[in-house]
């Protein structure tokens, strides 16, 4: 194996390489084992498993950048588009790569709403929960992003978008729910006062996108977030998250078709031809639109209706085990399956510190200022009484006097040489 860090002079043979990843990968999170957190999400269901390591490899190759091509991508990408708007009830859809490509669609779609309009700086608002997508769509498309603070339950107030609203304003923007509390914004609200004002309403449901609509037919109680609300223009929603496909597919739904097309990119000055494109991507890999699509159909409203059950049965045993320590508290009042948890009012606790011990316990909860993050899969309702344990056991560590090394204090990162 070469050992240089040049780029290899030689070959390798393929044997050789699988051992060294397969001997690599040990050490390397392991997220059937149900002890993992929003990276991975868990669906403990080898049958779809199975299909999807076959669909990926039966479309490792293809290329979806000219669908006409490829004809069964073609139809596998329609008929996902078609189950996404009937499920949605939503005018047109298109599929992105995940859910910060969905969330720059939005954004460049409602510039170039406002641009029609006139409007010379536009300007986004959203709540300080919103996603940092929302940060870097602005930062890339020249948009200016204005934050707003969120009232005491972690929702983006009302009051505050009516004072901020203006004539530049080219989109409101709310969660179903944000990342940081799981709560969903008071979207109604939100997309009043982008109608009134005249301008677009985008739901960041990147999340719950393919959760809520399961979980309201669970009987749960839902606040309204998607296109029944009058005014929502458009909502991103990932099948890589709660849709368990595996990585690389979101989908960028919007009420009406005209406003879908600001997305359109069309060209044809040059030699190759005409450019057609609907997202940012050029060269579109066929394997996440075949896995969507295998993934969709084989479960279907009842798969993902039993899953959403699980997620349900996953989330109460998780709050019931932190709820019946008096040293924490769970933060605010999540509305579905992502929460944090940090430390009671009157207690004193190191939350990295059990953050760590929970870490050298297999544990892989993602740290935030305000304490530990937690977000359910359908293989989390396995895990349940051992969450239970080893959380007691690490809060007892802490209390001895253990303390926080701050090692895993960030959501994403940079690889550098
Ligand atoms: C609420 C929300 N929006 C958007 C995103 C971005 O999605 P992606 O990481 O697929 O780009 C995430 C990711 O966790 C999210 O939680």
């Amino acid at each position: 194996m070469n050992d240089t860090r040049g780029f290899p002079p030689g070959g390798t043979p393929a044997g050789e390489i699988l051992d060294l990843v397969r001997s690599e990968r040990s050490g390397d999170l392991d997220w059937r084992s149900g002890r993992a957190f929003s990276l991975v999400y868990n669906v403990d269901d080898p049958d779809l498993e199975a299909l999807q390591h076959e669909i990926a490899g039966m479309f490792l190759h293809e290329n979806a950048l000219n669908p006409f091509r490829y004809i069964t991508l073609l139809r596998m990408e329609a008929e996902i588009l078609a189950f996404v708007r009937d499920l949605f009830g939503a005018g047109a859809a298109a599929l992105s790569s995940g859910g910060t490509e969905s969330i720059f669609l939005a954004v460049l779609t409602a510039r170039e709403d406002a641009r029609s309009r006139g409007v010379a700086q536009p300007q986004l608002l959203c709540p300080t929960t919103a996603h940092p997508a929302f940060a870097k769509a602005c930062h890339y498309l020249d948009v200016e992003l204005t934050k707003l603070p969120v009232g005491p339950d972690g929702r983006a107030d009302p009051e505050r978008f009516a004072d901020a609203v203006s004539d530049r304003t080219a989109l409101v923007v709310g969660s179903a729910p944000c990342y940081p509390y799981g709560v969903i914004d008071p979207i109604t609200d939100l997309a009043a006062i982008a109608a009134a004002a005249g301008t677009l309403c985008h739901v960041d449901a990147c999340l719950g996108g393919y959760l809520l609509p399961f979980w309201e037919e669970l009987g749960e109680s839902v606040a309204p977030w998607d296109f029944r609300v009058e005014g929502v223009t458009s909502i991103s929603a990932d099948l890589h998250k709660y849709g368990y496909s595996y990585k690389g597919t979101s989908t960028i739904l919007y009420r009406d078709r005209d406003l879908q097309q600001r997305q359109l990119f069309m060209y044809d000055d040059w030699p190759g031809g005409l450019y057609a494109s609907m997202s940012a991507a050029g060269t579109r890999p066929g394997g996440p639109i075949a896995g969507a699509w295998a993934t969709i159909t084989h479960l279907g409203r009842t798969g993902y209706l039993r899953l959403a059950d699980r997620v349900r049965t996953a989330t109460h045993g998780f709050r019931e085990a932190i709820d019946s320590i008096d040293l924490l508290q769970v933060t605010g009042d999540p509305d579905l399956s992502i929460f944090e948890f940090g430390a009671a009012p009157e207690a004193t606790l190191d939350t990295d510190a059990v953050g760590d011990a929970m870490d050298e316990r297999g544990w892989n909860l993602d740290r935030q200022p305000g304490g530990l993050h937690v977000m359910l899969s359908p293989g989390h309702d396995r895990v349940v009484d051992t969450f239970a344990a080893d959380l007691r056991a690490s809060l007892e560590e802490v209390r001895g006097g253990r303390v926080g090394t701050g090692a895993g204090l960030a959501y994403g990162g940079v690889v550098e040489e």
